[in-house]
C-alpha cells in the first residue's frame, strides 16, 4: 500500500478527485463568473495566486459578515481562514464598518494629518509599549520602510532572517537554506539583485547559529516573527528568545518583531504577552479591520537613532511612505477597531474557542490514529503532517503535503467551511460561535473517515 502522512494515499487522490466533481456541480455561478472574469482579467483571477487554492476555479464571495461569508451561488461558509488574518476581527467588524462609513462623507485622502492620528499612535504605544510609531499600507511595505530605517540608523548593510519566514513580498526574506548554503529563491520573478548579498538566513531555534552570523557585526537586524506561522507554525523552544535577544544586544543588532500573524496571541501581540523587548514592531493585515494599512513602531532610542539618519540625509526622497500612506480613511478604521473591536473581551472569547478547536483537532487526529500535530498560538491553530511540533523551517517544510492539505481544504469547502490555503491554519474571530468549531470538527472527523 501507498502511504503518506499515515494515510492510503489512492484514497486521498479518490477523494480529492470526487471533492473536485462535487465543487463543479454546486457552483455554477462561480463558474460562470470565473469564465466571464478571466476575458480581462490575467491569468483569470485579480491576483494570479488566487488560481492557487484548492478549487478547480476560484470561488465567487458575495458578501461576507462576522465570521461567516456568502458565495455567489449562495452557499454560506464558516470562514476560519479570515483572509488569512485580515479579517481575523470578523469580516466588517461594525465599529469599523461605522466609522468608514462616518469618514466616507468627509474625504479619504489629503496628505495630511487627520484628527485620528494622534489618538491611534498613542493607542499604539500603550498596547505595545513602543513609544514612537510610522504607518504604511500593507505590512509589506512596513517591513521595507522598516529595513530602510534601520540600514540606515546602523550604517549596517545586512538583516538575518529565519529559514522558511515570510514577512511579505520584502525583497530581503526570500533567501532560503538549502542543504545549509543561503540560496535565492528560484521562483521569483524579475529577480534582478543578489539578495545573499544582503541577507543572511539562519535556522529558528538555532542559538550558535543565529551567534555565528551575529559575530560578523555587519547584521542591521533581525527581522522575525516571534513563533513562524508561514511554514506551519513553529514555536519557540523555551528560553530561545531569552537567549537570542542577549545575542542580539551583545552584537548591536536591531530586533524587529513582526506581528502581523502573532498579533492573535493578545491585544499587544506575542512581543508584550511574553515580555519580549523588540526595537521595532510591525503589525499589518488586521490592524484596520480589513482596511488596507499597517503600522510599525520604534523605542525612544531607535526613533532618536533614525531621526538623526533622516537630518543627516541629504534633502530628497528617503525611498519610505507612499501618497496613499497614513490616509483619513485607514486612520479612522484603525481607531475604531483598536478602541472597540480588538478589545481583551473579544480576545478572551477566541482565546477560549481556539482551546476548544485545537482540544478537538488533537482528538480527531488521536482517534484515527494518524502521525499528525497541532500547534495553537492564542486565535491561531495549525494541523501539521508530523508527529512532533517541528522545531524550524526545514522540518516544518519537510511536513508540509500541499496534495493532501488541498484534498482536505476541498473537503471542508464543499461542507460550508473554509481554513486558510497553503498550509492548514485555522483562525477564530470575535463572531465564531462554538457551534461553528463543532461543525468544523465534525467535518474534518468524516474528512479523516473517508480516507
Ligand atoms: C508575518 C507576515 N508579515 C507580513 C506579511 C505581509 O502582509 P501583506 O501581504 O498584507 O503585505 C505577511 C503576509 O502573510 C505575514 O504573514
Amino acid at each position: 500500500m501507498n502511504t503518506r502522512a499515515g494515510l492510503n494515499w489512492q484514497r486521498v487522490q479518490a477523494l480529492a478527485a470526487a471533492e473536485r466533481a462535487s465543487y463543479v456541480a454546486r457552483n455554477p455561478e462561480s463558474a460562470r463568473l470565473a469564465e466571464d472574469a478571466a476575458r480581462h482579467l490575467l491569468f483569470g483571477v485579480p491576483m494570479h495566486w488566487m488560481n492557487d487554492w484548492s478549487t478547480p476555479f476560484p470561488l465567487t464571495v458575495r458578501e461576507a459578515s462576522g465570521a461567516r461569508f456568502r458565495d455567489a451561488d449562495g452557499h454560506e461558509y464558516v470562514d476560519f481562514c479570515l483572509g488569512d488574518t485580515g479579517a481575523m476581527f470578523g469580516h466588517a467588524p461594525q465599529p469599523v464598518a461605522r466609522a468608514i462609513a462616518r469618514q466616507s462623507a468627509r474625504g479619504y485622502t489629503a496628505m495630511l494629518p487627520s484628527e485620528d492620528a494622534g489618538p491611534v499612535a498613542a493607542e499604539l504605544s500603550r498596547r505595545f509599549g513602543l513609544p514612537y510609531w510610522q504607518f504604511a499600507l500593507s505590512a509589506s511595505d512596513a517591513n521595507r520602510f522598516v529595513l530602510r530605517w534601520l540600514r540606515a540608523a546602523t550604517g549596517r548593510s545586512k538583516v538575518l532572517v529565519f529559514n522558511g519566514c515570510y514577512h511579505g513580498t520584502v525583497d530581503d526574506v526570500f533567501v532560503d537554506l538549502v542543504d545549509g548554503v543561503p540560496t535565492q529563491r528560484d521562483s521569483l520573478l524579475g529577480q534582478v539583485h543578489k539578495l545573499t548579498d544582503h541577507t543572511v538566513v539562519v535556522e529558528f531555534n538555532d542559538l550558535s547559529a543565529l551567534e555565528a552570523a551575529l559575530a560578523q557585526g555587519d547584521v542591521a537586524c533581525v527581522l522575525a516573527e516571534p513563533v513562524m506561522t508561514n511554514i506551519g507554525m513553529v514555536l519557540p523552544q523555551p528560553g530561545y528568545w531569552e537567549a537570542a535577544q542577549q545575542l542580539i544586544k551583545r552584537h548591536s543588532t536591531l530586533l524587529v518583531i513582526d506581528e502581523t500573524h502573532t498579533i492573535s496571541s493578545g491585544t499587544g501581540g506575542y512581543a508584550r504577552a511574553h515580555n519580549m523587548q523588540p526595537d521595532a514592531l510591525v503589525v499589518g493585515k488586521p490592524i484596520g479591520g480589513g482596511v488596507p494599512c499597517a503600522v510599525y513602531g520604534f523605542t525612544e532610542e531607535l526613533a532618536r537613532r533614525v531621526e538623526h539618519a533622516k537630518r543627516s540625509a541629504p534633502p530628497g526622497h528617503s525611498g519610505v511612505g507612499t501618497t496613499l500612506s497614513a490616509n483619513m480613511f485607514a486612520m479612522a478604521a484603525m481607531r475604531a477597531n483598536l478602541e472597540e473591536v480588538m478589545t481583551e473581551q473579544a480576545y478572551q472569547h477566541m482565546f477560549a474557542l481556539a482551546g476548544q478547536l485545537a482540544d478537538g483537532l488533537r482528538a480527531v487526529i488521536a482517534r484515527h490514529q494518524l502521525p499528525w500535530c497541532v500547534t495553537q498560538i492564542g486565535a491561531r491553530t495549525e494541523f501539521q503532517f508530523s508527529a512532533t511540533a517541528p522545531r524550524n523551517g526545514t522540518e516544518a517544510h519537510a511536513a508540509m503535503d500541499g496534495e493532501l492539505e488541498q484534498a482536505i481544504h476541498l473537503y471542508l469547502l464543499n461542507r460550508g467551511l473554509l481554513i486558510t490555503p497553503f498550509h492548514n491554519m485555522l483562525l477564530v474571530c470575535p463572531e465564531t460561535a462554538s457551534a461553528d468549531i463543532t461543525q468544523l470538527l465534525g467535518a474534518f472527523n468524516d474528512c479523516l473517515t473517508a480516507l
